[in-house]
């Protein structure tokens, strides 16, 4: 037998690429990052780690600031929302180099949660020397064990994703929104925001993440053919509404670094104050829709596209797929999750988009041009 072998190749785990492996390790990551952190029974979360940020100090807190850049500003835009949902106190999220010049107001009861997968970001780390230096608490959420910001920080939340190859990072941002679920839970039981009911009720929802995304990554054939497509267009839009606007500038973002392709995310309400301008006959679309109270809503706003011939792409929860699709000209289905839940759910159909529309364009997916995996300046 002649086996056809390369170091590269088995690094890659038969992928033709690190991030196609890397969207493919989500389940794990999802898994991993909740091992060892979900209580007997579902009944609450164990999150041994925090030593310094302690219930007491928990119960404390009057507000939240999440610093991040890139993907992990991203995933703390959904973390924001999670917070709100489950602690029901006041969140901000921010560039990491805009919050330091912006002279932002931090207190001995603000919480500073700093996102970053390599820990190592400079904006993000002065952001979080600046937050201690006001006497806020500064929590960690980070992939990387011993990296800078896990050290300078009180507490450190590690996303258990594993080592991210690719530029564009997807396990990582997953796997930090896990973290922010697996968070927000354990605070709400320290302020008794939440029943022990409902949370129960969640962590099921959030146990059942990993394997409902196997199933949208057994899927890919569609994405694929919706990517090669869109790759023949110079311009495209995401428009999503609360976190599916979150995942919408995540998938934007994702596609602009691989592909180059010109991509805007928008919240589909304000499409009519400017950017509807924009689109005319053929331009493609790929509309989020998995939040039931806003699904109307997002039907108007999908309407306002196809009537100025728009193409829609939407990417739909279980329940709303036959309404939607009236309006769209094609919809991924997405696997029934919680509405603050979905986007572990729904960006991974617009990561293989971005792979498979860089792939069809013949670009470098694992390293795109000007882009660095962490960038360590300021
Ligand atoms: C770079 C990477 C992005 C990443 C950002 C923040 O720009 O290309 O993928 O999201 O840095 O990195 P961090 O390691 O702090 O999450």
């Amino acid at each position: 037998i002649v086996v056809d072998w390369d170091a590269l190749t088995a690094e890659k785990g038969g992928y033709d690429h690190f991030m196609l492996k890397e969207i493919n390790e989500q389940p794990k990551a999802y898994r991993d990052t909740m091992r060892g952190r979900l209580r007997e029974g579902l009944s609450g979360v164990k999150l041994t780690e925090l030593k310094v940020i302690t219930p007491e100090v928990l119960r404390e807190i009057r507000n939240v600031h999440i610093v991040a850049c890139g993907t992990a500003y991203h995933a703390g835009l959904v973390g924001r929302s999670l917070i709100e949902h489950n602690v029901n106190i006041p969140v901000e999220t921010d560039v990491a180099s805009e919050y330091r010049y912006r002279k932002p107001i931090i207190k001995p009861d603000t919480l500073v949660i700093v996102v970053s997968q390599s820990g190592e970001t400079a904006d993000t780390l002065a952001a979080l020397r600046e937050a201690k230096r006001c006497g806020a608490s500064v929590l960690a959420i980070t992939n990387v064990v011993g990296s800078s910001v896990a050290r300078e920080a009180d507490d450190t939340i590690v996303t258990w994703a594993g080592p991210e190859i690719a530029v564009a990072s997807t396990k990582a941002y997953t796997s930090q929104l896990i973290a922010f679920m697996l968070f927000s839970l354990y605070w709400a039981e320290q302020v008794e925001s939440l029943s022990q009911e409902e949370i129960r009720h969640q962590l099921a929802a959030i146990e059942a993440l990993p394997e409902q995304v196997e199933l949208i990554l057994s899927q890919e054939d569609q994405l694929k053919r919706v990517a090669e497509d869109m790759a023949k267009h110079n311009s495209l839009f995401f428009i999503g509404r609360g976190v599916d606007y979150a995942v919408s500038l995540e998938g934007s973002l994702k596609l602009k670094e691989i592909s180059y392709i010109h991509s805007e995310a928008y919240p589909a309400g304000e499409l009519k104050h400017g950017t509807l301008a924009l689109i005319e006959e053929g331009v493609p679309v790929i509309a989020l829709v998995t939040q039931p109270a806003l699904i109307e809503k997002m039907i108007s706003n999908m309407q306002e596209v196809t009537a100025r011939g728009g193409r829609i792409f939407a990417i739909v929860d279980q329940a709303h797929k036959e309404q939607v699709a009236k309006t769209a000209d094609e919809v991924f289905v997405l696997p029934t999750t919680l509405a603050h839940l979905s986007p572990a759910l729904s960006v991974v159909p617009t990561q293989l988009i971005a792979y498979y529309a860089s792939l069809a364009l013949g670009h470098d997916v694992d390293k795109p041009r000007n882009l660095a995996k962490s960038v360590t300046v300021e």
